[in-house]
């Protein structure tokens, strides 16, 4: 242990240009906490905010240094300075937003998910499409900097063929009382979406999809689930494994990742433990494709909060410039939002299922 290995390339890569106008709606905490810090680091340029509690918008503004704030979102949306709208509102209320900011000709950065009713996401990737506007959605948990690295290891074939793959997590969150506790449908729509995105972003599309949900037996004022369970069956026999148990009195919590192939292994912790304030990735790897079949640790800069929040935005911007796709473009989007929604269907009906079935 403690050889460091070769250089991996894990950090975000900014495009040319990127002082593109953002105007943020919704003022809070995803935006305060880890949006904003983010994009502070790199000097983006946040022309405006909007909120329905102007004093929400004003505090931002004040701590962030924002110039604008706006009255109304027609007036955010009728600014110029604004090409690129940052929506962090609860998913319900995302699709009458993005709607407004679409017809207006701006491109779009959203909130996962895109929304909570599959339908409503269609319809919003393809009002954007048929405008010509561009949609990222802020999964920022790619640029995570151990996720990244993984991806690199894969893509140099250093870890051989995927065969296994495990995110594990206990946490001690306080739910109760959060807005994500009225959600009938909790962990897996508004956090194991991270993990399940990412699955996809490393491996492509799964087979099956099998789920299992429960519920902390402490928490009582929360609607959905927030212990689950869920495993991505692939046509090449890979298993992915995302276990959460999100809430209750988390005695020693641990948020682990562990990553196999046929060629050698990677594991380590994701630096959530103490969201929002984020914390370093550890990340430790083998192969028996280098000369040393030591282990392998990786110092890795940055962390998921806040650091990882400026992949969604740079690939965004880099898109507009060379009018293509961002990586995570609302069509890819879709095909997470099929993984969740089949999570729900296998739970609720106690069987597998196929993301084709739901999207
Ligand atoms: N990417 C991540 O890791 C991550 C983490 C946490 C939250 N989120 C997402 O961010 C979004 C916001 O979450 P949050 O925790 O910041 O919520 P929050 O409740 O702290 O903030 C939401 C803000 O939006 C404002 N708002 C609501 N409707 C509005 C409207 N129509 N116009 C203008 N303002 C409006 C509210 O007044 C509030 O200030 C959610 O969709 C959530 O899923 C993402």
């Amino acid at each position: 242990m403690g050889n460091r290995g070769p250089e991996l390339d894990y950090r975000p890569h900014l495009p040319p240009k990127t002082d593109y106008g953002i105007g943020i709606v919704g003022c809070g905490g995803i935006v305060n906490d880890a949006s904003l810090p983010a994009y502070g680091k790199h000097r983006l340029n946040v022309a405006g905010c909007y909120d329905l509690h102007r004093e929400k918008a004003e505090s931002t503004a004040r701590k962030f240094n924002i110039p604008k704030v706006y009255d109304t979102l027609n007036d955010l949306l009728a600014d110029p300075a604004v090409e690129i709208v940052e929506i962090a509102v609860h998913p319900w209320q995302q699709f009458e937003v993005a709607r407004q900011a679409i017809a207006a000709g701006k491109h779009l950065l959203c909130q996962k998910p895109l929304s909570d009713c599959f339908a409503q996401a269609v319809e919003t990737v393809r009002l954007a499409r048929a405008a010509g506007v561009k949609l990222a959605l802020n999964q920022q948990m790619r640029w995570d900097p151990a996720i990244r690295a993984v991806y690199d290891l894969f893509d140099r074939g250093w870890l051989g063929r995927p065969t296994e793959a495990s995110i594990q997590v206990s946490l001690g969150f306080e739910l109760e009382g959060s807005w994500g506790a009225t959600s009938p449908r909790f962990e897996v729509m508004l956090h194991s979406i991270h993990y399940l995105d990412s699955f996809r972003f490393l491996f492509g599309e799964p087979e099956w999809v099998t789920s299992r949900h429960s519920r902390h037996p402490l928490l009582k004022n929360v609607r959905g689930e927030t212990k689950t369970i869920t495993v991505l069956d692939y046509a090449s026999g890979l298993q992915a494994l995302s276990a959460v148990d999100l809430a209750g009195p988390g005695f020693d919590p641990f948020v682990t990742f562990h990553f196999s192939g046929t060629e050698g292994v990677a594991y380590g912790n994701i630096g959530l433990l103490s969201y929002p304030q984020g914390e370093a990735d550890t990340l430790a790897w083998r192969s028996t494709k280098l000369p040393s079949d030591a282990h392998s640790e990786a110092k890795l800069e940055g962390a998921w909060f806040p650091d990882a929040f400026i992949g969604p935005v740079a690939s965004l911007m880099q898109a507009i410039q060379e009018d293509g796709l961002p990586q995570t473009d609302g069509a890819d989007h879709l095909k997470t939002l099929g993984v969740v929604e089949a999570a729900y269907v296998s739970a609720s009906e106690n069987r597998s299922v196929q993301p084709s079935e739901v999207g």
